[in-house]
């Protein structure tokens, strides 16, 4: 059976208003541009960091910079974006005059799996832009997950994909290099309730809270503990990469705060990498958890803010959440 195009899966959607599927068709383009850096850096000399650093004091690789610059100009063409904040700008940037949608995004997401060639991404959060005012400010991004229209990320693995939804349900798709075209490979997603399969990153058990760790203990005895079956564990540390499995074969995604002053807020940041997984993992029947509450209803109050995350397969992430939201200060 021939495959549906993204522009086709997108005329489907009615959640979708014209202006919103042209601009995930535009952030689509972006990402193709994007794999394409991504599959020439090593004949351009690209993957080695540079000696500029982002507004968060995070060493940047040249690719994290291109890839950006790319998302920036693929989006500016589209008449529908009002404004972008991205993780590696300070600020907000203008987009078109009369646009109705800000667009938050993470260019290069898991950019240290670049130089051992291993799965990064790109994230993206579409939200509703404020009527008729003439310039946006970053307080306009300052909306809860729940507002958003749309949300996705393209995976470049040894497939790149585009996975995403426009208010409806949670589709996949894969770039066809013979055409060039997106073509629907994972419809309807979604998270089955439960798994044996968790991602964390074990090497700050020492930093953890006492209820995150207890819940990470009973993963680990397995079928002679209280969960009654056996885990494996996996972390990719590219969240893109680690959210995608658990959108095919379900799981728990867990980044936690801890002890550490740096990680009292966690490490990832809500606008452009919790909140638009959040919304695609419970658009999938999954459940996704910040420190307080649903994620989604989590309003950030800067661009970069950051917050602990709990996402995946909803009766592991309901046992894990139960286990450990006493930890939240
Ligand atoms: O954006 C940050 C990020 O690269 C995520 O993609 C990933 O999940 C995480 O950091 C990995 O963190 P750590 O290096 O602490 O394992």
């Amino acid at each position: 059976m021939r495959m549906k195009t993204l522009t086709e899966w997108l005329s489907g959607q009615e959640t979708a208003s014209d202006r919103l599927r042209r601009g995930v068709e535009r952030i689509g383009a972006a990402c193709i541009e994007i794999a394409g850096l991504i599959e020439r850096a090593p004949f351009e000399g690209q993957t080695g960091a540079l000696d500029s650093s982002n507004v968060q004091g995070e060493v940047q690789k040249a690719l994290d910079v291109l890839a950006n610059d790319v998302f920036l100009a693929r989006c500016a063409e589209e008449p529908a974006f009002a404004a972008f904040a991205s993780e590696e700008l300070d600020d907000v940037v203008a987009g078109a005059a009369g646009g109705d949608l800000l667009v938050a995004f993470d260019p290069l997401d898991g950019s240290s799996n670049l130089d051992v060639s291993m799965c990064v991404g790109s994230i993206f959060s579409i939200l509703p832009a404020p009527a008729g005012k003439a310039v946006i400010e970053a307080v306009d991004f300052f909306q809860p997950g729940r507002a958003q229209l749309a949300a996705g990320y393209a995976l470049y693995g040894p497939q790149t994909m585009l996975v995403l939804s426009v208010g409806g349900e949670v589709a996949g798709f894969t770039l066809d290099r013979a055409s060039g075209a997106w073509l629907l490979t994972h419809p309807a997603m979604q998270v089955p309730p439960d798994s044996g399969e968790y991602a964390i990153n074990a090497s700050n058990e020492r930093h953890w809270r006492p209820g995150l760790k207890g819940f990470v203990a009973d993963m680990k005895a397995g079928k002679d503990g209280p969960l009654q079956r056996d885990f494996n564990m996996r972390w990719l540390a590219a969240m893109v990469a680690d959210v995608h499995r658990v959108l095919v074969r379900g799981g728990i995604f867990i980044y936690p705060a801890d002890a550490r002053p740096k990680l009292a807020d966690g490490k990832l940041r809500v606008l452009y990498e919790c909140a638009p997984m959040a919304y695609l993992v419970e658009k999938a029947g999954g459940l996704a958890y910040a420190a307080k509450g649903p994620m989604l209803d989590l309003r950030p109050d800067t661009l970069h803010k950051r917050a602990p995350i709990l996402l995946g397969s909803r009766n592991l992430v309901a046992k894990a959440w139960e286990a450990s939201s006493g930890d939240a200060g």
